[in-house]
């Protein structure tokens, strides 16, 4: 009951990082080309990078209870299972932590034409990774779009 309701609020998650991530990206795009009209960089920055975290938290706790990660060398051998082991878990920290660094990095120029460049490269680096490490229902790995 537990795992379901964790890995239903995982799967549905995704939709609203993605859509906060590309919209972030947009706000950034437009803030380093110099339009005036968005300059509030700082929200869009945040809600993507918590998102991004509660995934973490949550996909940490579902690594530990999903029947999908087996800690055993013969994972190595079964596609799903060296997925959900390694990774999965290895592409989703890297761009937890890109994304994060993207953040702290630009703290003080966030409002600038330079720091909303420099957040869209970290986020746009990030957000490929992301869509690389999802397990897509089309992969064969057992899982859904919701
Ligand atoms: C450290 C970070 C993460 C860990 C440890 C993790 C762990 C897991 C695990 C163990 C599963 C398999 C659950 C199962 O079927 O039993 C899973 C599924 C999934 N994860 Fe993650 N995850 C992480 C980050 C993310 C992020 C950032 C996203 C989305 C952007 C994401 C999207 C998904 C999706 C879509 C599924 C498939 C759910 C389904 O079966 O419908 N994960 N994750």
């Amino acid at each position: 009951m537990f795992y379901t309701i964790l890995l239903k609020s995982h799967s549905g998650l995704r939709w609203v990082l993605l859509a906060s991530l590309i919209l972030a990206m947009v706000k950034y795009y437009r803030a380093a080309r110099g339009n005036r009209h968005v300059q509030r960089l700082v929200p869009y920055t945040l809600i993507s990078m918590i998102l991004m975290h509660i995934q973490v938290l949550l996909g940490l706790t579902m690594y530990y209870l999903s029947p999908k990660v087996i800690f055993a060398a013969e994972s190595m051998k079964n596609s799903v299972h060296r997925f959900f082991l390694v990774e999965h878990i290895g592409l989703m920290i890297i761009a937890a932590i890109i994304i994060t660094i993207g953040y702290s990095k630009t703290k003080n120029q966030v409002n600038t034409p330079y720091g909303a460049k420099k957040l869209l490269i970290y986020y746009f680096v990030a957000f490929i990774l992301i869509l690389s490490a999802i397990p897509w229902p089309f992969r064969g790995l057992g899982t859904a779009w919701i």
